[in-house]
């Protein structure tokens, strides 16, 4: 099983950057004034924190120690379109990360480390689909398109 500790401990690793990128996004977005999509943001965040959750009880689990290194540091990005193309992007190499040690946690029998990377690909690419939609909307819109999403969560208060 020493092959699944080094694996999830990767995957911690990813997730911890996921958390540090996507809450630097939110703080840039809700101070550009652009409060959905901070939010969005920031709710993504907190589910990456509890795939570090995950991630570490499976590791302790196999008797190993969980390493809490983030994989990358924090991309200075500020424009909101390049922030959800980055996004997009990290959420499919997650997801493509996560395929490829399911088998191979399935190839090693470990079939319950395979079923957290299968649960974590599922919540990967529902995350890759929220972005996309956002970022669709900006293209199909325009810039507009954030400032009038922020005035429409203002008047629902
Ligand atoms: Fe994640
Ligand atoms: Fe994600």
């Amino acid at each position: 099983m020493s092959n699944s500790i080094f694996l999830l401990n990767q995957s911690v690793a990813d997730e911890l950057s996921a958390v540090h990128q996507y809450m630097y996004f939110h703080f840039h977005l809700a101070d550009q004034g652009y409060g959905p999509l901070a939010e969005l943001f920031k709710k993504t965040a907190i589910v990456e924190m509890g795939h570090v959750e995950t991630l570490a009880e499976r590791i302790l689990f196999l008797k190993g120690e969980v390493e809490m290194l983030a994989s990358s540091p924090v991309e200075k990005i500020t424009d909101p379109a390049a922030m959800l193309a980055r996004a997009i992007e990290m959420e499919q190499s997650s997801a493509r990360d996560y395929n490829v040690a399911a088998q191979k946690c399935g190839a090693d029998a470990d079939a319950a480390s395979k079923r957290v990377f299968e649960s974590l690909v599922g919540d990967e690419e529902g995350h890759q689909d929220q972005f996309e939609k956002q970022l669709e909307n900006i293209k199909r819109f325009g810039p507009a398109y954030l400032a009038l999403q922020s005035f429409g969560a203002a008047s629902e208060k």
